[in-house]
């Protein structure tokens, strides 16, 4: 049954430990799904431990910066920008929604990036399926919100055939660029452009 939930408690825990903004998803049952997916990717994945996954491929960027780290600057930009943005027009903004995206967005990293020695290369299925488009797809097959998909689906600058649908989804997508350029720039390369 692709919607039944079966992370268990340890690898709750140990997801929990790593990405505690989870936590901050209001729904439950959201909550659970966001987990569920993180935990069916890690599962596919080579990796034992969560905090090991690289966040960039050699191409993107040759700085060290792992998925943990990543995800949780730019959950926490977003759901900044985003306060921000309400205030100052007026607008109701879906926060669980943009949560849940925002922690997922780049969760099929786990089965697309692989480390080969010192370098990080795309694996033979990360050859095979674009960036967003997968984990958007197990956030689709366990009933995660349309809203939620099109987060993970349209955030990539770099890789995305799917444009953002909401604000939330703008919002995740800018500051994932943000966080992604910031970065290079703070490990001294360049802006990185489309070639
Ligand atoms: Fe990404
Ligand atoms: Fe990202």
């Amino acid at each position: 049954m692709e919607r039944e939930l079966t992370a268990t408690e340890a690898e709750i825990k140990s997801l929990m430990k790593q990405l505690p903004l989870i936590n901050r998803i209001s729904d439950g049952n959201l909550r659970g799904l966001v987990i569920e997916v993180w935990v069916r990717l890690w599962r596919e994945s080579p990796y034992g431990d969560i905090s090991e996954v690289p966040n960039f491929t050699r191409e993107l960027s040759s700085g060290d910066e792992t998925l943990v780290r990543h995800t949780n600057a730019v959950v926490k930009m977003s759901e900044t920008a985003a306060r921000e943005f309400q205030e100052v027009y007026g607008v109701s903004l879906n926060y669980d929604n943009l949560l849940a995206g925002a922690i997922l967005h780049d969760v099929d990293k786990l089965v697309l990036y692989g480390r080969q020695g010192d370098s990080v290369e795309l694996t033979e299925f990360g050859r095979k399926v674009t960036h967003g488009e997968y984990g958007s797809l197990v956030a689709k097959q366990v009933g995660l919100p349309e809203q939620v998909v099109n987060i993970i689906a349209s955030h990539s600058v770099v890789k995305r055939e799917t444009l953002p649908a909401s604000i939330e989804a703008v919002l995740v997508s800018c500051c994932d660029g943000a966080v992604f350029q910031s970065y290079r720039l703070m490990i001294g390369e360049e802006l990185w452009q489309k070639s």
